[in-house]
């Protein structure tokens, strides 16, 4: 893997050309959109939503396609047929596992040009029967807008508003090949809408078609995608452009026009649930064209049919084309980049990561039908465990007024029902997979001055909650093993739980995490003043420590080449199982590493006690004490040789969020030159424009926020008041805070395309010289200019013991 990771890397650079496209001078001319490519990541388990969305909004647009393993964001770009165009989406969920569930795509709609003999039954109804080929090469996919052509000739376009989908259908004007099977049809338009969902998980449903509007309304109960429950949802179909010849239902592959209902009672339709939907057919429209507009509520079909009537009342497309445009534009213009010499592949991927990280979470403010509120409510933390890494810190950075209605949000979540969430989609509770992350996000908005409106006493007593309540069911919330964890100091493997329940795998892996977990209350009890509770979660958040074994030794699968090959790797002392009596057990540290077993670490009742990475991996999550753990390896130097080793000998992948941390922990050994190093080794080689180039998942954005945060140059510590310096990929970054309206810059001195210069030989901070590897929150709300100057070497600029990130050990 460390070969071939470096072949593509060498490759990649020396293919990458200098590129002038913007440089200072006609930064004006630079149209930000030339580099957002939404289909990144929409093959090869991306899992992509490449569709119409507005930033954080609910209505998401898209072609669906049938491909089982590559629907999960609706659209593949691959050859599998599009079965329908749905309203709402998740991006970029889904593991390794194919069982993964997709999320929504409810009531998808699909048009027809006409049915076969002029006969109603002759239309295609069914999700099988009605699939079509996309026409190759049709596909457009920009912010706020998606088109493909089916190959029955109709091009469809959408857009969306914040609760609607908006879908501009344009009909072959003559009717060749204009029904799927290649015949020729009369040309009266079909619209159909399947009362369904991506994963096919409707429990219940009812539509009904108005005869004289050709107005489709219904409702459905589906399943979430990755949580328990299920949740229910309402939609509202107006269509425009054409006069209404017909309507009727549909069950299977048959269809009436006497029956304008289905599934207002307990009846056939949904005992068991077949496919059934509603339809209209209209005269030939005047230009070939058909607007479909389609509202979605989870209170009401009243509520679906009002948004879309206020939200876009004309069914002017390209109007709501533009605002949606409008929204993106300025939700990206905080950053503003000096480009010079970056090739346009690295400007796409930093853009697209950026745009990505702001499709999700979703608002669904008035959209809550669990409990009234008059706070902000925000859906879609798919999932936190992915999220609170990379994608929290980046909207904090470019939209401090979103993430402040996120942290509102959650808070209220505790309110209402009790506990943080952990994983959340679809109004319900989704599956738990470390430890409380939520309670990182809220350390570290709380850390960042994410303040307005927030009430932070509630926001403690949810982090309190997490740390000692443990609730009933703890694979959906908070944590388990509560009374181990206050006793013994770690979750014990095969732990004896009488509170609660919970898949009681993972004990490594969730002690170091409720570890920090417990460090990030401790820092916001510090805040609040509650110095005696600051003391005892700063000393539980030491807990890692009681599952270390000083003389753990490891050997790996052939890091030689030689296949088969076990190699002692020389390193000694890892995180081990360790039951209640204390006694050791044993799991090989490089488990569920790519080297041994990758894909055995899940969810799964055999699962192992680390989740989706090794103990090699874990072994290095203690961001809350770094100074220790670089001591407990044996010393900055061996430390940064066991974190290079981590890197080069196939033991880390890089597609899955908890190896963005390593990638710059060389920081804290005092050598950040090897943290910029390495960020270049992963990027552009694992993370590029192709439409394979996401290394995993997307993870609602993840892996999107992480490229953009490494080419941005400062690495936040999730929970800390932490950013790590390495140089920008770009000659010159700035945000504008949106908070303070000021300005800071990051400038490399130095800067050379073909980043042979990534190495700072000495920095100012305004002016002044600056010393330490890392900077505070208040440089991006207080704005200035951190200038680099770069070289080919390492140079000991930011090495010295006071220039080191701080550690709870040596000052909290
Ligand atoms: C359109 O695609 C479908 C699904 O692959 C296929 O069955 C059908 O033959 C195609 N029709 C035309 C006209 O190409
Ligand atoms: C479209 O492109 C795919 C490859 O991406 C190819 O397999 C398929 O045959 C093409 N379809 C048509 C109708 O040309
Ligand atoms: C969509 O919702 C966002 C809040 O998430 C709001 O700021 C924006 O104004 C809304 N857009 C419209 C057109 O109402
Ligand atoms: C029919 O219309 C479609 C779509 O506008 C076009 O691609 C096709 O070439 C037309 N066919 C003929 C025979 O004019
Ligand atoms: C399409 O289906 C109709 C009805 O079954 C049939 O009459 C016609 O021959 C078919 N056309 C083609 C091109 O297969
Ligand atoms: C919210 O308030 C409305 C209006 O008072 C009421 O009808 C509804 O039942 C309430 N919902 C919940 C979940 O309490
Ligand atoms: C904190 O945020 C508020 C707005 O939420 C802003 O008015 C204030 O200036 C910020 N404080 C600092 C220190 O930047
Ligand atoms: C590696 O070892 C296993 C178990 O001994 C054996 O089944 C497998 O064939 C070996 N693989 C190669 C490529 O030698
Ligand atoms: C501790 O528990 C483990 C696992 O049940 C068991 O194998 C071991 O023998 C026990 N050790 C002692 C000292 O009782
Ligand atoms: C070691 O690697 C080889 C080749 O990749 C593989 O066949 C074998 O199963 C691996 N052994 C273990 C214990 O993972
Ligand atoms: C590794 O995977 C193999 C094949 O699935 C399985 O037989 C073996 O038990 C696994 N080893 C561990 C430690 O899980
Ligand atoms: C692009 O990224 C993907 C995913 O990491 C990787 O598999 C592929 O090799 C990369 N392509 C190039 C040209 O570097």
């Amino acid at each position: 893997m460390y070969n071939s990771n470096l072949r593509t890397l060498v490759a990649g650079l020396a293919l990458a050309l200098p590129v002038a496209a913007a440089s200072t001078v006609d930064k004006r001319d630079f149209d930000v959109f030339d580099y957002v490519d939404p289909l990144i990541g929409t093959i090869n388990g991306g899992h992509v939503f490449p569709g119409a969305t507005l930033p954080f909004g609910m209505a998401k647009a898209v072609a669906d396609v049938d491909n089982p393993n590559e629907k999960q964001g609706g659209f593949a770009s691959d050859n599998s047929d599009i079965t329908g165009f749905s309203h709402m989406h998740d991006s970029g969920t889904g593991g390794a596992s194919s069982a993964d569930s997709p999320s929504l795509g409810n009531f998808p709609i699909f048009p027809q040009t006409g049915c076969l003999g002029d006969d109603i039954n002759n239309c295609y109804f069914t999700k099988t029967d009605r699939a079509s080929q996309r026409i190759n090469g049709t596909v457009q996919a920009k912010p706020g807008y998606f088109a493909v052509s089916l190959n029955t000739s109709i091009f469809t376009e959408m857009t969306v508003t914040n609760h609607t989908a908006l879908y501009r259908l344009t009909f072959p004007s003559n009717s060749t090949a204009a029904t799927k099977n290649g015949s020729s049809v009369p040309y009266s338009p079909v619209i159909l809408v399947d009362l369904t969902d991506l994963p096919e998980s409707r429990t219940d449903g009812n539509i009904i078609v108005d005869p004289t509007t050709g107005r489709i309304s219904g409702s459905g109960t589906f399943n979430p995608s990755f949580g328990i429950g299920s949740y229910n949802i309402h939609f509202c179909a107006d269509f425009s452009g054409a006069e209404v010849r017909d309507t009727g239902v549909f069950q299977n592959n048959r269809a009436s026009s006497d029956t304008k209902t289905l599934g207002t009672r307990a009846d056939g339709v949904n005992s068991p649930p077949l496919p059934a939907g509603a339809w209209t057919q209209f005269k030939a429209p005047a230009n070939n064209q058909i607007l479909a507009r389609v509202g979605v509520s989870f209170i009401s079909v009243e509520q679906a049919c009002n948004s879309a009537e206020t939200e876009i009342p004309d069914f002017g497309f390209d109007t709501v084309r533009s605002a949606a445009e409008d929204a993106w534009r300025k939700k990206l213009s905080v950053v503003e980049v000096d480009a010079t010499g970056v090739s346009d592949e690295l400007q796409t991927v930093f853009w697209s990561g950026m745009y990505r990280s702001m499709i999700s979470p979703q608002d669904y403010t008035g959209e809550n039908y669990l409990w009234n509120s008059t706070e902000p409510y925000y859906d879609s933390y798919y999932c936190i465990w992915d999220s609170f890494r990379s994608i929290h810190p980046l909207i904090t950075l470019l939209d401090p007024e979103s993430q402040t209605l996120m942290v509102r949000s959650l808070i209220d979540i505790y309110r209402h029902e009790g506990k943080l969430p952990d994983c959340r989609m679809s109004l319900c509770k989704g599956f738990t997979q470390g430890g409380s992350n939520a309670d990182v996000v809220l350390a570290d908005s709380y850390l960042k001055n994410i303040s307005a409106n927030v009430d932070w006493e509630t926001g403690y007593k949810a982090l309190v909650s997490d740390s000692e309540d443990e609730p009933l069911d703890w694979s959906v919330e908070g944590r388990g093993g509560l009374t181990s964890w206050k006793t013994l100091g770690y979750i014990p493997t095969d732990d004896l739980d009488f509170i609660g329940s919970g898949p009681f795998t993972r004990s490594i892996s969730r002690t170091v995490e409720y570890a920090y977990n417990d460090f990030c209350i401790a820092e916001v009890a510090k805040g609040l003043g509650q110095t005696a509770d600051a003391e005892k979660y700063l000393a539980r958040s030491d807990n890692w420590k009681n599952m270390y074994k000083a003389d753990q030794n490891s050997s790996v699968n052939g890091t030689t080449g030689y296949v088969n090959e076990t190699v002692d790797t020389g390193f000694t002392g890892f995180l081990q199982p360790k039951y209640p009596n204390g006694t050791w057990g044993f799991q090989d540290p490089s488990l569920c590493s790519p080297l041994y077993n990758f894909t055995s670490c899940y969810l799964n009742p055999d699962g192992h006690e680390t989740y989706e990475g090794s103990s090699w991996m874990y072994t290095f999550f203690v961001p809350q004490d770094m100074a220790t753990l670089v001591t407990t390896l044996g010393g900055p130097e061996a430390f940064v040789d066991r974190l290079s080793y981590l890197h080069t000998s196939g033991l880390l992948y890089i597609g899955d969020e908890q190896a963005f941390l390593p990638v710059f922990q060389f920081h804290y050994a005092g050598r950040p030159a090897l943290s910029a190093k390495f960020s270049h080794f992963y990027i552009p080689s694992q993370f590029n424009d192709t439409l394979t180039g996401i290394a995993g998942n997307d993870d609602s954005g993840a892996m999107g926020s992480f490229t953009t945060l490494a080419m941005m140059g400062l690495w936040p510590i999730s929970g800390q008041d932490v950013y790590l310096i390495t140089p920008p990929y770009f000659p010159e970054v700035s945000i504008t805070n949106g908070q303070t309206g000021k300005k800071a810059t990051v400038r490399n001195v130095n800067f050379d395309s073909e980043y042979e210069n990534i190495y700072i030989q000495s920095a100012t901070l305004n002016g002044a010289a600056y010393s330490k590897n890392w900077i505070e929150h208040s440089f991006w709300l207080e704005g200035g200019t951190l200038e680099l100057t770069l070289g080919k070497n390492e140079s000991t600029w930011g090495t010295a013991a006071a220039d080191l990130p701080p550690s709870s050990s040596s000052g909290f």
